[in-house]
């Protein structure tokens, strides 16, 4: 079977680039849609398309503004994934109008690759507009019955796990570390070349149609505890742990800016509720039993280059 082509809309963004280098790696025809508008002085942005130019991607011209650029965009393709960031996922709205327009697109993944949105009704405020944004999308796509494939990818490794999920940091804590309740939540935690991996290896299968693909690789799969026990283990010091109760965590959110805000809510549900965890998937898929030669990165290496 002749492999699907591909548009990635949000191609340079922290996901959509791994999602452009996993769909050329895994021999796609790959079209990267490019706002050129928004390349201007952005060198980083530039070079970054360029590589994926000298790797054989196609840049494709056109912008969210103009509907009859889209729609050419996404005729010339099979698959449309979607990666754009969390402020404009209402923006995919107009992508939806050209994919109707079209009639062509077999597969469209629209920007997801969190937590369920489905399960997350009850998700405190103000974090919870990405859970509604990416429902108001989906229930735009199912009532246009557009082929899809909804993926949840849980935590990003370099968001979550190297700093032992601390706020307001990227690296590893030196002294002490704040843990959420009793640590003993089970979370999911995911490398994200590995989620580009997984989405594009879902984009043509029958079995993820018009199904969520959760990601839970049974090896990342642990607790904050388990996952600062690992961090003591390689850097072979030992960290102070503070507790933090939920109440006083949720307290902290009391005048503090809109981010922290946000940041709070979604630590809130995956480290105190154990949202990622919590639930059985039923009708749904598994990517690492999908793809069972998928060699995913554990942890433990992955929190290596942080040494
Ligand atoms: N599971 C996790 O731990 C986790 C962490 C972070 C994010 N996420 C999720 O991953 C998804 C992507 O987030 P991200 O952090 O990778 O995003 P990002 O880097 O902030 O942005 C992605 C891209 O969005 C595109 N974009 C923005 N405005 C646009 C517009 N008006 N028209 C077209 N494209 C536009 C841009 O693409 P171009 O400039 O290339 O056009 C940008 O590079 C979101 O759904 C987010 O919720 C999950």
């Amino acid at each position: 079977m002749e492999k699907s082509k591909v548009l990635v809309v949000g191609g340079t963004g922290y996901i959509g680039r791994r999602m452009v280098r996993a769909s050329l790696a895994q021999g796609h025809r790959t079209f990267v849609l490019t706002r050129l508008e928004k390349v201007g002085m952005d060198i980083d942005k530039l070079q970054l398309l360029l590589s994926f130019k000298a790797q054989g991607a196609l840049l494709v011209e056109a912008s969210m503004d103009d509907h009859r650029s889209l729609v050419a965009a996404v005729k010339q393709v099979d698959v449309v994934v979607s990666a754009m960031g969390g402020p404009h996922l209402l923006q995919q709205l107009k992508l939806v109008e050209a994919i109707k327009e079209a009639g062509n697109i077999q597969r469209f993944l629209p920007s997801e690759f969190g937590m369920d949105p489905a399960r997350m009704g009850h998700a405190l405020a103000p974090g919870r507009v990405t859970f509604d944004d990416k429902m108001v999308i989906r229930k735009v796509i199912e009532e246009a019955n557009i082929p899809h494939t909804y993926v949840s990818a849980n935590c990003f490794a370099a968001y979550f796990a190297a700093n032992l999920s601390q706020i307001g940091t990227l690296l590893p804590p030196k002294e002490k570390v704040h843990v959420y309740g009793d640590g003993n939540a089970k979370v999911i935690f995911v490398d994200e070349d590995d989620v580009g991996t997984y989405v594009i290896k879902s984009i043509d299968d029958p079995r993820s149609l018009n199904k969520t693909i959760y990601i839970r690789p049974p090896g990342n799969i642990f607790s904050q505890n388990e996952l600062i026990a690992k961090w003591e283990k390689l850097s072979g010091k030992v960290l102070d742990k503070i507790p933090i109760p939920s109440d006083e965590f949720l307290a902290s959110m009391e005048g503090a800016d809109h981010t922290y805000q946000i940041v709070v809510g979604h630590v809130y549900h995956i480290f105190y509720e154990g949202c990622l965890t919590n639930f059985e998937i039923a009708d749904d898929e598994e990517a690492s039993l999908l793809y069972p030669e998928v060699q995913y990165t554990l942890m433990d290496k992955y929190m290596e280059r942080y040494l």
